[in-house]
């Protein structure tokens, strides 16, 4: 018995780790061990042997258990004490800093226009930038040999040799979104539609690729009333201050009548200030829907009538955040983007101000 004692305390503090501590307690104390094996054998010794050995075997297996139990102890303060050692970090190093991303200006005012809007019950539209011909020019009263899709400088997409249809363009305005919502929705109707637009033109106030927001109000009695207001409305809203509108009448295809909106502005020191002065700005055109445009979008114009307009979105942007060039909008100049851009979490509302 000492023989066993003294084997297994020892094998017992040598042991590696937890799995060789496991090995060992089958070998002594498991069901087939050395121990266990001697305690069967207490059976067939006499009741005077049983009564010495007995105690003396379960004294034993006790003692072995106790080993067993403080050498796993030990071996998982060791294991933890290993790993603390390589885990260690230290907490006073200086964090490295990653630069954050900005919302683009023309994303910013894209949802400062819809915020406004929205407070106005106007609903978001959006329709494709691929467009047929039908939606961009035709059910918008501007037929073929219109001079207004000449004007447009139009991207036209390729069609193959032998494919008479005409060609699609990229959508040289949103309007063709009003022909589409008309079509899902039917009338009443209240709705912008914020987007990106192509033509063909390359200079320091035109990029071949802008942003447009068309709006349509459509119901029994809409007049252009309704039209000035909300669009002194949306103006005052946007800019923070109040904005005197001109309307000049003009002329669209979609329209009829048809009016030109300036607001009033101020230039100091090459700068424009809105909201103040006697100068005036052009900033969208608008007018009363056209009859054969309601035609083209399945809604009666014998019942329905309402205004639409259409807002050059990267303009305001310039207008309201003092960025002089256009071009640069699109140039992806991290510089500029950061200059420009606003915070990711600076979303504007109308109870918030809009914006910084
Ligand atoms: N689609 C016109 C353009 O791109 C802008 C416009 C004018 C839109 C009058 C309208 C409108 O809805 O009524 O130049």
């Amino acid at each position: 018995m000492d023989d066993l004692r003294h084997k297994y305390l020892d094998l017992i503090s040598n042991a590696a780790d937890e799995g060789a501590l496991e090995d060992l307690r089958v070998q002594a104390v498991g069901k087939k061990g050395e121990i266990s094996l001697k305690m069967r054998e207490l059976g067939k010794m006499t009741p005077e042997e049983r009564q010495v050995m007995g105690p003396k075997l379960n004294a034993l297996k006790d003692e072995i258990n106790s080993a067993l139990a403080a050498k796993k102890v030990a071996l998982a303060d060791a294991a933890l004490d290993e790993r603390l050692k390589g885990e260690w970090l230290d907490v006073t190093l200086a964090g490295r800093a990653r630069r954050q991303g900005t919302i683009h200006p023309v994303s910013q005012v894209m949802e400062e226009v819809t915020a406004i809007f929205a407070d106005l019950g106007f609903s978001v539209a959006e329709g494709p930038q691929i467009e047929t011909d039908w939606y961009n020019f035709d059910a918008l009263n501007i037929p073929g040999h219109h001079p207004a899709r000449a004007e447009m400088d139009t991207f036209y997409t390729h069609r193959a040799e032998g494919d008479n249809r005409p060609p699609h363009v990229l959508r040289t305005h949103t309007s063709p979104v009003q022909i589409r919502s008309m079509e899902k929705q039917g009338a009443p109707i209240r709705i912008i539609c914020p987007g990106r637009v192509y033509r063909a033109d390359y200079d320091q106030t035109h990029t071949p690729m802008f942003h447009q927001v068309e709006g349509l109000a459509l119901d029994k009695d809409i007049s252009m009333a309704n039209l000035k207001w909300v669009l002194e409305e949306f103006f005052s809203a946007f800019f923070g201050t109040h904005v005197e509108t001109r309307f000049r009448a003009s002329h669209f295809p979609f329209t009829e009548p048809s009016a030109e909106v300036d607001i009033q502005c101020e230039w100091v020191d090459g700068q424009v200030k809105v909201g103040e002065g006697n100068d005036w700005l052009e900033v969208l055109g608008s007018g009363m829907v056209h009859p054969k445009v309601l035609e083209a979008g399945g809604i009666d114009p014998n019942e329905w009538q309402g205004f639409a307009f259409g807002i050059g979105i990267d303009r305001l942007a310039m207008l309201k955040y003092g960025i002089p060039d256009l071009r640069a909008f699109f140039d992806s100049d991290l510089r500029w983007l950061r200059h420009y851009g606003f915070a990711s979490l600076d979303q504007p509302t109308l109870h918030g101000g809009l914006s910084r």
